[in-house]
C-alpha cells in the first residue's frame, strides 16, 4: 500500500501573475504528479462568502464565522473544473475582482487555519506539485524542492491583461499595473503566511526565461534533489496560525526568531 503522507512534494510560490500556474501544470504533468492550485481555494472561498453576504471587514469583526465558513466550503476539484456547491465556478474565480477578495480574507488567520487540512490533502502518490504564496514556507515546509517564481511587474500585468480579456472579462494595463501593486503589498506585509521564498528555495525568473526552460530547469533541480522531501523539524510549522478563540502567535518567526525578509528573498539560491 502507498502511504501518501509521504509522497513527494514540489512547491512553486510567487506573486500573482507571475506564471507559477502554467508553470507547475507543467512540471506536474511531466512528472504524472498531482497538481494543487491553492490560490483556487482562496477564491473559491471569496466567492463563498461572498454570496453568503461576508464582505472581509464583517469577517476581521467575526473571525469565528470566517473559520466556520472556510471549514464548510462546499469546494470539489475534478477533472474537467472546480465546482462551489452544484457550480461550475472555474471561470468566475478568474475574475480580477475575486482575486482581490481573496487576497483580503486570505490575510485572516483563522481563514488561512481553516484552508490548511484541505490544502495536505492533495499530497498523494505519486507525488504533488503545489503552487501558492506559502506552499514552500507553511502547506509543506518538508517538500523535497521548493521553486521561487519572480517575474517583472510589467511583464506579469501584460500576462494578467492578456488572461482577462481572453476570458472575456474588461481590463487595461494600467489598471492592472495599479492592482497587482496593492496585491503584492498586502500579499507580502500581511502577519502570517506572507509572500516570501523560504530560505532554501530556488529562485526563477520567469522575465528571462521561457516557459519550456522554465520547466526543463525545475525538472533538472528536482532530479538534483532526487525527490526525498526534508524531514520535518519537531516546531509544528503551523504554530503561527491562530484559531479562533486566538491562542497562538500572530506572526510567522524563522527559527532564530527574526522575521522573515519579504520578495525577493536574498537568500534564495539559483
Ligand atoms: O494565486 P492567485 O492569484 O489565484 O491567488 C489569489 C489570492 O489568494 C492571492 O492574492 C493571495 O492573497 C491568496 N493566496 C494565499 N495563499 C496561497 C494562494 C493564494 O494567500 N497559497
Amino acid at each position: 500500500m502507498t502511504d501518501d503522507s509521504v509522497a513527494p512534494v514540489l512547491t512553486i510560490d510567487g506573486p500573482t501573475a507571475s506564471g507559477k500556474g502554467t508553470l507547475a501544470r507543467r512540471v506536474a504533468q511531466a512528472l504524472g504528479f498531482h497538481y494543487l492550485d491553492s490560490g483556487a481555494i482562496y477564491r473559491a472561498y471569496a466567492l463563498f462568502a461572498e454570496e453568503q453576504q461576508l464582505n472581509p471587514e464583517m469577517a476581521q469583526a467575526d473571525p469565528a464565522l470566517a473559520h466556520a465558513l472556510a471549514l464548510n466550503l462546499p469546494l470539489r476539484f475534478h477533472a474537467d473544473g472546480i465546482m462551489l456547491g452544484d457550480r461550475e465556478v472555474s471561470e468566475a474565480l478568474r475574475a480580477e475582482r475575486i482575486g482581490n477578495l481573496a487576497s483580503e480574507f486570505s490575510a485572516l488567520p483563522e481563514v488561512r487555519a481553516a484552508l490548511l487540512a484541505r490544502q495536505r490533502a492533495f499530497r498523494s502518490a505519486p507525488g504533488l506539485v503545489a503552487d501558492g504564496r506559502d506552499m514552500g514556507t507553511v502547506v509543506f515546509p518538508e517538500a523535497c524542492l521548493k521553486v521561487f517564481l519572480v517575474a517583472a511587474l510589467e511583464s506579469r500585468a501584460k500576462r494578467r491583461t492578456k488572461q482577462l480579456i481572453e476570458k472575456g472579462f474588461s481590463a487595461t494595463l494600467e489598471s492592472v499595473l495599479a492592482n497587482l501593486r496593492k496585491r503584492d503589498a498586502r500579499d507580502q506585509s500581511r502577519s502570517v503566511a506572507p509572500l516570501e521564498a523560504a530560505p532554501e528555495a530556488r529562485l526563477l525568473d520567469g522575465t528571462t526565461l521561457s516557459i519550456e526552460d522554465s520547466v526543463e530547469q525545475v525538472l533538472q533541480w528536482w532530479a538534483a534533489v532526487g525527490g526525498r522531501n526534508i524531514p520535518r523539524s519537531p516546531a509544528s510549522p503551523d504554530q503561527h496560525l491562530r484559531a479562533p478563540d486566538g491562542t497562538s502567535p500572530s506572526g510567522f518567526q524563522q527559527p532564530n526568531g527574526s522575521r522573515r525578509s519579504s520578495l525577493p528573498p536574498s537568500q534564495a539560491r539559483r
